[in-house]
């Protein structure tokens, strides 16, 4: 099995604030080396087991399969279950996406960013594997497995702004389709790599007595799932958060109001709800902004008929910033696609940085992709209002990842309505 070598170092911030992976089985926090009698790896999987991995069956994960054993505390029996299934099959998902990186050209796959990526899913399968599965017979064991899944998650914590680096230092050797073609598939599957590392973290935090300074999932929570999650908090929260960051760029703060049914809750998982709706507010709120308009964000929250797995919840946000010019419309859901600092670019786009077959109304100072990057040292991270370009197709992926859509309507020198719905999973018997 080959790694691949001239790795840059990454920065350190997360993009998506996720459940606290901090935690402690025996009250140290933890490390590689407190993982005791864990013998790490110390050569990669050979290339055949990692293709007969990759060629194993993997049923789509589904709110209804991350509930299934009830609400924690969980017997040491279920909890010892929820480890084994993951050790069986977070290996799969793994492997899997080394399969999908190697099926790169070279060219890609050697930049140091995405080599650095495709070393970690290397490191991440090894260590895995290194883990003796018959071994998750005791809760002692059990702790010992959910460090590792806790430094795995971590690992992974940067790479969608490292990838996202590599992607635009690659354009020239790659098209905008075939990029956010990989792209898509990649960042939808890591979705499901992690939440379901993730998980079993969650249910362990709640079932395993853990020292004061931990903070463990609230009464409410399954896992990653918020049984009572209320939407209408959520977007209070991100609006607030949103609108510092508005307030240290712009010096202003759109105003906002919620409407529709703002006590509505429903089960989902906060942490991919709180990425979408941040992302969908700072397009609004820069659009506002940019606009100059003084109307405010209308946030409209509404349930759909029937039981909350067939209907769910529909967020309709809705701005006055002047909509998207019909020449941009048909480009919004490609990765690195963004007009942010009066630019028009997407990765593919050779050294111009514009489009191809978009007519470049950027104004003298537009930069290209990569200059947005540069410029705020990874445009990816939180605390930038707009950068390269991710925003929507990644909330899409989310939105879509249960059951749920996103969609946009324009009206081009008016505003934008967003509608995002999402299904949630019947508690019956919870
Ligand atoms: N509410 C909106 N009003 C006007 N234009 C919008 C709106 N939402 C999205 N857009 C347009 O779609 C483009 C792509 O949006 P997207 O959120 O994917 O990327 P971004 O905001 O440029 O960067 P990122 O979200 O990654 O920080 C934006 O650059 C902007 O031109
Ligand atoms: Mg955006």
């Amino acid at each position: 099995m080959y790694r691949i070598a001239a790795a840059a170092k990454p920065s350190q911030r997360p993009l998506v604030r996720c459940v606290s992976t901090t935690f402690n089985s025996h009250g140290g926090t933890g490390s590689a080396s407190s993982l005791e009698g864990y013998t790490p790896p110390t050569t990669s999987p050979a290339n055949d087991m990692i293709a007969q991995l990759a060629a194993k069956h993997l049923d789509r994960l589904s709110l209804k399969d991350l509930i299934r054993f009830g609400r924690p505390p969980l017997s040491t029996q279920s909890l010892l279950t929820s480890a084994r299934f993951t050790r069986e099959y977070l290996p799969v998902r793994l492997s899997r996406r080394i399969r999908a990186l190697r099926n790169l050209p070279y060219i890609i796959v050697s930049n140091p960013n995405i080599s650095t990526i495709y070393n970690n899913y290397i490191d991440s399968l090894s260590a895995i594997l290194a883990f003796p599965a018959g071994s998750l017979t005791s809760l002692t064991e059990e702790s010992k497995f959910t460090e590792l899944l806790t430094e795995i998650v971590n690992t992974h914590s940067n790479t969608i702004p490292t990838l996202a680096k590599g992607f635009l230092e690659c354009r020239g050797y790659t098209t905008p389709g075939e990029a956010t073609k990989f792209l898509d598939h990649h960042l939808r599957a890591r979705i499901g790599t992690r939440l379901m590392a993730e998980q079993h973290i969650g249910l362990h935090l709640a079932s395993v007595p853990q020292p004061p300074t931990v903070s463990v999932p609230g009464k409410s929570y399954i896992g990653t799932v918020d049984t009572e999650l209320r939407p209408a908090e959520i977007i209070e929260s991100c609006a607030s958060f949103v609108g510092d960051i508005c307030e240290l760029r712009y010096g202003a703060r759109p105003k906002l109001t919620i409407d529709g049914n703002p006590d509505i809750t429903f089960p989902y998982i906060p942490v991919h709800l709180e990425y979408i709706i941040t992302e969908l507010l700072k397009n609004a709120f820069r659009a506002t902004i940019e606009a100059n308009s003084p109307v405010p964000i209308i946030v409209t929250i509404a349930a759909a008929p029937g039981p909350p797995d067939a209907g769910g919840i529909t967020i309709r946000i809705r701005d006055q910033g002047g909509g998207i010019a019909p020449d941009d419309l048909g480009h919004i859901w490609s990765y690195s696609f963004s007009t942010f600092n009066g630019s028009r670019s997407s990765i593919g786009s050779g050294n111009s940085g514009h489009l191809e077959g978009v007519d470049d109304g950027a104004p003298d100072g537009g930069m290209d992709a990569m200059g947005r990057f540069t410029e705020s040292a990874g445009a990816l991270e939180p605390s930038s209002i707009a950068g390269l370009g991710y925003g929507l197709p990644m909330s899409r992926a989310y939105a879509q990842y249960f059951g749920g859509s996103l969609k946009v309507q324009s009206a081009y020198e008016w505003g934008t309505d967003v509608y995002l719905r999402l299904k949630g999973v019947g508690l019956d018997g919870l």
